[in-house]
């Protein structure tokens, strides 16, 4: 398929002194021949959500609403990981205004891909844990390729209280009761379970697959008026979006409240170490 390249010269960033600055584009934006953009994230080696991801996240966002692109679909150029969630290294002894600015700038990404009048798909072709759950969550549709990878909501297992429109997004996607037993147990599900629980719509045999059933999906709305399509999603997200819009700052204090919390920066540590020693043995 021929792709036209769109965008794929998001601004570098200011180097920081925290390790986690980006060697170049972070995300690669085209769009195919029948109007629909596909956002792929590029930040080896798992697409971890830093700051600078997010702002090229939340960038290709307006682009792709500004463009009036007939679909969006998100997804990853590696072939094992869609995205690690959020980058920990911006919650671990963090500076404190870098991470008011990671925290608002995820909270953008998530309103305007989870309330896009565009529709939105994810083709998973890896693991998604945590943040890459929430941004497949944030779609209306999942395609996951098939293998050993696994998708859910941990932020329990790390001592982290999911925040409210995490959960939120969870409740519009599975059942509630099993939303929160998900929750509450830091569930990754299997592909299998994530299909059979509804967290995924399909199965792909690989990323080409995925991208191709993704835009099936896309192509349903060919012959459905655009305008109450998106309006008709967004009254059922409407719920959702304004908690948080109403409570932005709140939020935003809760994470940083947290951030400060000695407790919370142990369970990181801890953490960070178990996903050194898995990757030495790797
Ligand atoms: C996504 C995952 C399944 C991929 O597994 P994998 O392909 O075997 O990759 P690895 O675990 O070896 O990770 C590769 C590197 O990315 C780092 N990494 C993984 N997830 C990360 C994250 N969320 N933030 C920052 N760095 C991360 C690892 O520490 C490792 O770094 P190193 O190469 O410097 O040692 C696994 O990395 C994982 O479970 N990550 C944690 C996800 C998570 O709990 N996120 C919640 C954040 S709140």
């Amino acid at each position: 398929m021929f792709l036209r390249t769109i965008v794929n010269n998001a601004k570098r960033l200011a180097p920081n002194i925290r390790g986690m600055a980006s060697q170049g584009p972070l995300v690669d934006l085209t769009v195919d021949n029948d109007g629909v953009a596909i956002l792929t994230m590029q930040r080896p080696p798992v697409n971890s959500l830093n700051l600078d991801l997010l702002k090229e996240l939340s960038n290709s966002l307006d682009e792709v609403a500004r463009n009036k692109n007939t679909g969006l679909i998100l997804t990853s150029s590696s072939s094992t990981v869609f995205s690690a969630g959020l980058d920990i290294m911006e919650m671990y002894k963090p500076d404190m205004k870098r991470a008011e600015q990671f925290w608002t700038t995820l909270q953008d990404v998530w309103l305007k891909l989870f309330g896009s009048n565009f529709v939105t798909a994810a083709a998973i072709n890896g693991h998604a844990p945590a943040g890459g759950c929430l941004l497949a969550m944030s779609c209306e549709y999942r395609v996951m390729v098939s293998g050993k990878f696994t998708i859910g909501l941990n932020e329990t297992a790390l001592g982290i209280v999911a925040p409210t429109w995490f959960m939120d997004t969870m409740c519009h996607t599975i059942p509630v009761r099993e939303a929160e037993y998900a929750l509450t147990t830091a569930r990754m599900f299997t592909v299998d379970e994530a299909l059979k629980v509804g967290l995924v719509d399909e199965v792909a045999t690989d990323k080409a697959d995925a991208i191709s059933k993704c835009k099936d999906f896309i192509e349903k709305f060919d012959n459905i008026p655009s305008l109450a399509r998106a309006v008709t999603k967004q009254r059922i997200r409407q719920g959702a979006i304004e908690r948080l819009q109403k409570n932005r700052k709140a939020d935003l204090e809760d994470f940083l409240h947290y951030l400060n919390q000695p407790k919370i920066q142990q369970s990181l540590e801890m953490y960070i170490q178990m996903l050194k020693m898995k990757s030495s043995k790797n």
